[in-house]
């Protein structure tokens, strides 16, 4: 009697660390799922795009916005500061390729993976990264800011 009470303990003894163990699977994979998406945006996230010119009308742009855009299938920002003009950057970190976050406050941007920060042009202010973002060509023609392609 005592070996079939163990016996039936071990069965039920495994299945719960089966039930157990799965299920931590399955809630890790469900808590990831929002920092990979926050890392990786899709186009859904970034808006349509992708293309190698892309056209955004003026006044979607106001002056001191910034628009993050999809620009040959990686992320972008496209800027239109009071001083300085219209003008885009990639949004990819040149550390290990995050995507930068732009920092309203400070007027610059910053790297969430690993810290660094990077002014409002661009150029690298703080380590980990060591080259600056990559600039990208802007126009503006007549009510259209013009991405790209030039
Ligand atoms: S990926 Fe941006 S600081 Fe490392």
């Amino acid at each position: 009697m005592k070996e079939v009470n163990n016996k039936y303990n071990r069965g039920r003894r495994s299945f719960l660390n089966w039930l157990l163990g799965t299920s931590l699977f399955f809630a890790s994979g469900l808590s990831a799922y929002p920092v990979l998406r926050y890392l990786w945006p899709t186009d859904k996230v970034m808006g349509a795009g992708g293309s190698r010119i892309i056209s955004i009308p003026l006044d979607d742009l106001p002056a001191g916005e910034v628009k993050f855009i999809r620009y040959k299938n990686r992320p972008a920002l496209v800027i239109n500061d009071f001083n300085a003009g219209i003008y885009a950057l990639s949004a990819v970190c040149t550390h290990q390729e995050c995507i930068v976050k732009w920092d309203e406050k400070r007027r610059e941007l910053m790297c969430p993976c690993h810290g660094a920060i990077f002014d409002m042009f661009g150029h690298v202010k703080k380590s980990p990264a060591t080259r600056d973002l990559e600039p990208i060509a802007v126009s503006v023609l007549k009510d259209q800011i013009i991405v790209g392609g030039i």
